[in-house]
């Protein structure tokens, strides 16, 4: 690519992402209250944000992984949706909730929630960690959102640059020299 990268400062803390998390956690439960959900993963970049999710919701749920392509190592978007990995199990008839790290320009959530509603689940929401309104093309809106940040290139918990920097414990950003 021939730009370098530098981190830019932290952006949202361990403990906010924490507190933020755990509200999620309570409004998914009260809104699902005496029913179930099947919560997807959306590989890689919601891992982490799904394994604390789930367990700051007390109804009954289940979870199931897709994998779609992403950007590799540049930070613009192709507009390319390609499924690298389906569910394993039959979503119809259910609550389904979509878990995703992020909300960039929408095509791929676009693209994933259609594809999933051809399967007849009882209801489809999405519900991502971070939202970047800014840079939206595709129309497409989540039901629960974590955080609306503004337009840079995200790394950490979960987020990466060239699958690097998933491990970090807070958001940080990344800036081209
Ligand atoms: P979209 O289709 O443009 O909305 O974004 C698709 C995917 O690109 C997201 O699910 C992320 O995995 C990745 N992505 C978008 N923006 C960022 C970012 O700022 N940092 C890291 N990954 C990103
Ligand atoms: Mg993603």
């Amino acid at each position: 690519m021939g730009k370098n990268y530098v981190f830019g400062d932290v952006m949202i803390g361990k403990e906010e992402i924490q507190k933020r998390v755990s509200e999620l956690g309570k409004e998914i439960s009260r809104d699902y209250k005496d029913d179930s959900i099947v919560a997807i993963c959306v590989l890689k970049g919601a891992v982490i944000f799904i394994s604390d999710l789930i367990r700051e919701i007390n109804v009954d749920t289940k979870i199931d992984f897709m994998a779609v392509s992403s950007y590799g190592a540049t930070t613009q978007s192709t507009g390319v949706v390609r499924i690298l990995k389906d569910l394993d199990s039959d979503i119809e008839g259910e609550n389904v909730l979509i878990v995703e790290d992020i909300i960039d320009t929408g095509l791929t959530l676009k693209y994933l929630k259609e594809y999933l509603l051809a399967r007849k689940p009882k209801s489809l929401k999405i519900c991502t960690l971070l939202d970047k309104p800014e840079r939206r093309t595709a129309d497409v809106k989540a039901d629960y959102v974590g955080f609306t940040i503004e337009n840079k290139f995200i790394v950490g918990y979960g987020l990466d640059f060239d699958e690097r920097y998933r491990n970090l414990p807070y958001i940080s950003y990344l800036e081209e020299e």
